[in-house]
């Protein structure tokens, strides 16, 4: 055994206990009442709690978006990932147009291998659909990329999918057992909003809210709607990317009711802020798609992630600083769209579920490990705690206090969306596959450690 994990309270996405862990290489070798191996590592978690390492299934390192390129790359993203407890991240390979979706993937691949922290894998992004696409998807499936993303906006930097190729890749991925991702808003509509607010006096008068009066709840609601019909109709399996309206709550609540399998993800910036940031004379910071909602919002999301309507918290990482933010210069259309967040994750989870009982520690566990990795092919190699499965392990310190500040965090970020917040609950060690990547929020890990996982097809029951 090299590493044991004495004392500590094990809590899975099954249940609470109290346990010492033993771990052997990169696997978790015994759980165990007690555990004892002459010259082990002994790690004493005693008060703390030992959890599977969390997973951001929606992070975008050096995304280049909105004229420049996001702040957090492949190495630093990933330091910021294991400071925070997360153990895998999954970011997106997005196909250029006349490229191969093999070839984006290639490509994506090639960014990550060597810079990564913790283990990784990626989302391929179809943008480009053409005959050659399904059978791309089911090879890239059999080579473990399980999950496809389709945004239905973002026409103008070229990553938009219409209804034909949604539609299409719904049924594709119906055939081997894989998932669609889907960034839901409606298009045409918001463009003809996002018009009206784009003229001198109504930015002068509301600045970065116009942000805000372009995309009411129903071009989110709309677009949901529609992705679950095409999912209903194909019997492809849907996931609804940051989730940030209770309207979309009611819909997945619904098709859930009706026995379709459709997923939503929401973040914590739409069940911590509401919409008066954009009010702020730093409003334009706060700006990303779709944009943070208001405060029944939150509530509905919290409400849908402790009944099961929503399955899974990621962060929609895609961090861009002041400096880049002032690329806006007053027009809302310019700001790059996009928050810092893989590091903050957790804590801010734990603080604001648990520790004010909106939901219960495992459904926590449940939430940001155990059912992003069922729906992403992962499971039980991570998401879980057992034996011979990776030893991705976050100790997790639930009394300590910390205020949070950019200043002392990893991220390449010189502000928070979160500054201030008083947070009761952080990560005191994180262990990626055996090996402590994080102490107390700082980096100790190798740059490069971080493996491209395997995914599998069809492991998508929650
Ligand atoms: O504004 C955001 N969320 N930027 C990243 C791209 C996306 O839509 O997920
Ligand atoms: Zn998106
Ligand atoms: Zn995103």
């Amino acid at each position: 055994m090299d590493i044991i994990i004495k004392n500590g309270t094990i809590v899975t996405g099954e249940g609470t206990f109290k346990a010492d862990i033993g771990i052997e290489k990169e696997k978790i070798a015994a759980i165990a009442n007690r555990i004892d191996a002459d010259g082990a590592k002994v790690i004493d978690a005693t008060g703390k709690l030992v959890m599977p390492g969390a997973i951001d299934v929606h992070v975008h390192f050096q995304l280049p978006f909105c004229g420049t390129v996001s702040a957090d790359d492949f190495e630093n993203g990933t330091k910021a990932a294991a400071c925070g407890g997360v153990t895998s991240i999954i970011d997106f390979a997005i196909q250029k147009k006349g490229q191969s979706l093999l070839d984006a993937v290639s490509a994506r691949k090639a960014e990550a291998d060597g810079k990564v922290c913790v283990d990784y894998s990626l989302h391929a992004v179809p943008t480009d659909w053409n005959p050659n696409t399904p059978g791309e998807m089911e090879k890239l499936a059999s080579e473990g990329i399980t999950s496809f993303k389709m945004f239905m906006i973002y026409a103008k930097e070229g990553m938009i999918s219409d209804d034909d190729a949604l539609f299409s890749a719904l049924e594709t991925v119906s055939h081997f057992g894989g998932i669609v991702g889907v960034h839901a808003e409606s298009v045409r509509v918001l463009d003809l909003l996002i018009a009206r607010y784009h003229n001198e006096a109504d930015m002068k008068q509301y600045g970065a809210y116009c942000h805000v009066l372009s995309r009411p709840n129903f071009i989110e609601a709309e677009a949901i709607s529609r992705a679950v019909t095409w999912s209903e109709a194909t019997g492809g399996k849907l996931y609804i990317v940051h989730m940030s309206t209770g309207e979309g709550a009611n819909i997945i609540s619904n098709a859930h009711k009706r026995g379709i399998k459709v997923f939503a993800e929401t973040c914590p910036q739409y069940l911590l802020l509401n919409d008066s940031v954009f009010k702020q004379p730093n409003g334009h910071l706060y700006a990303t798609c779709p944009q943070i909602k208001k405060n029944e919002d939150s509530e509905r999301l919290w409400d849908g992630l402790a009944s099961g309507d929503v399955s899974t918290i990621a962060t929609d990482t895609c961090t861009f600083d002041t400096k880049q933010k002032a690329m806006w210069d007053g027009d809302f259309t310019k700001i790059p769209f996009g928050l810092p967040g893989v590091e903050t994750l957790l804590p801010l989870a734990y603080t604001y579920g648990v520790g004010q009982g909106k939901i219960t520690l495992q459904r926590l566990v449940q939430l940001v490990s155990t059912n992003p990795a069922k729906l992403m092919g992962m499971y039980p190699q991570k998401g879980s705690l057992s034996v011979n499965t990776d030893a991705d392990i976050v100790i997790f310190d639930p009394n300590r206090e910390v205020k949070l500040s950019y200043k002392d965090l990893q991220t390449n970020c010189d502000w928070s969306p979160y500054e201030g917040f008083q947070l009761r609950g952080y990560p005191s060690l994180t262990i990626c596959r055996g090996k402590v990547v994080a102490e107390n929020g700082k980096f100790c890990g190798k740059i490069g450690f971080g493996k491209f996982i395997k995914r599998v097809s069809g492991f998508n029951e929650l």
